[in-house]
């Protein structure tokens, strides 16, 4: 039933399929298959999400134009500002979420890279209208597509080139393995990825891989229920005295909301809100719940809460109290419950 986590970092001549670990293994193919069918197209895994990014770039000519969003996951836009720094590629970076922005910056562009919904700010993109722009210069268009998971949308059928998640999250979903992947439509693609993955030295681990495929088992069954719970929270989140507002794109109050269901079959397992008061107080709010983990990253079985600001490399654009919170797949009354007792305690009116 399983693939072996086969420890070899070499293989005897002839007798495998394989020759050298850091080309493939039995594993990654397994994994590759998998995400591959759910997704629609050919997959690449990595070492990491942020390993993908590089391979995409690596694949690009020097001074390629690369279209960015200005804010969402940090370590992206971190990545992509060093390379413009060191003239490897022209940056422009812009409002994601606003086509008019996408198409003043397009011209001649290489790369259109997306994420939607934003991290955290939950930013939604017009995904078909901005590959139609990218498209129309020759650029690949990249999606992350990390906070949707492919059971909840689907860039490679609304017309995208990759799309990529950080598998760390919901694809593993016990947040116990740091592993990425691509997955494009174009075959001679996927093996150009597949060679930057051979010469970056990205492969992930064999217990990594193997987790991955052991999480990737549960993922419906889990987004369903966590997504049940996520949005049961936002709604009680937004009636909250001590929540200024909510955003999360599966309520009918996001601004893009409309958008968002168009192109996405739910709204997600992570819920923010910006939190009234002060920053000592969002805080101490994290650090008041028994049930939630005060701890980052996303989509594992178990909630997780933290303040983004928290890390210095977080925009100036995401409010100091913004909370973004990871829902789980733990009872929702108890969830709620330490939610609203933390609240109590630190906005005790
Ligand atoms: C939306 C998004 N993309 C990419 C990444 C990077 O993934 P990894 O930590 O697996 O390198 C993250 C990690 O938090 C993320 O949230």
């Amino acid at each position: 039933m399983n693939v072996p986590i086969g420890l070899s970092s070499t293989f005897i001549a002839g007798e495998n399929s394989h020759g050298y670990v850091r080309e493939g293994t039995d594993l990654t193919e397994a994994f590759e298959s998998v995400i591959g069918s759910v997704e629609g197209g050919h997959s690449v895994v990595f070492s990491s999400g942020i390993a993908t990014i590089n391979a995409v770039v690596d694949l690009l000519p020097a001074n390629a134009i690369v279209v960015a969003p200005n804010h969402a996951y940090p370590g992206n836009s971190v990545r992509l500002r060093e390379l413009a720094a060191v003239n490897r590629i022209q940056l422009r970076e812009v409002q994601i979420d606003d086509l008019d922005a996408i198409r003043d910056a397009i011209t001649g562009a290489a790369l259109l890279w997306l994420e939607s919904p934003t991290n955290p700010l939950m930013e939604i993109v017009d995904i078909k209208a901005a590959i139609k722009l990218g498209h129309s210069q020759n650029a690949l268009v990249a999606i992350d597509n990390t906070f949707m998971s492919p059971v909840r949308q689907q860039p490679l059928a609304l017309g995208a080139d990759i799309s990529m998640h950080s598998a760390t999250k919901s694809i593993s979903g016990h947040s116990d393995s740091l592993i990425g992947v691509l997955t494009v439509k174009d075959v001679e693609l996927a093996q150009k990825l597949r060679g930057r993955r051979v010469l970056q030295g990205t492969l992930p681990g064999a217990l990594e891989t193997f987790l991955a495929l052991r999480g990737i088992r549960t993922l419906g069954l889990r987004y369903d229920r966590a997504e049940q719970n996520a949005l049961e929270l936002a709604k009680k989140l937004e009636a909250h005295s001590a929540v200024d507002y909510v955003l999360y794109p599966g309520l009918a109050s996001h601004k893009n909301y409309e958008r968002h269901m168009s192109q996405a079959s739910g709204g997600g397992q992570v819920v923010c809100f910006v939190l009234k008061g002060d920053v000592e107080q969002a805080e101490k709010f994290c650090n008041s719940l028994k049930i939630w983990a005060h701890a980052t990253s996303l989509g594992g079985v178990e909630s997780t809460i933290e303040r983004r600001r928290r890390w210095p490399v977080e925009p100036v654009a995401t409010p100091e109290t913004l909370i973004r919170a990871s829902v789980g797949i733990e009872k929702v009354e108890d969830l709620w419950a330490d939610l609203d007792s933390a609240l109590k305690s630190v906005y005790k009116n």
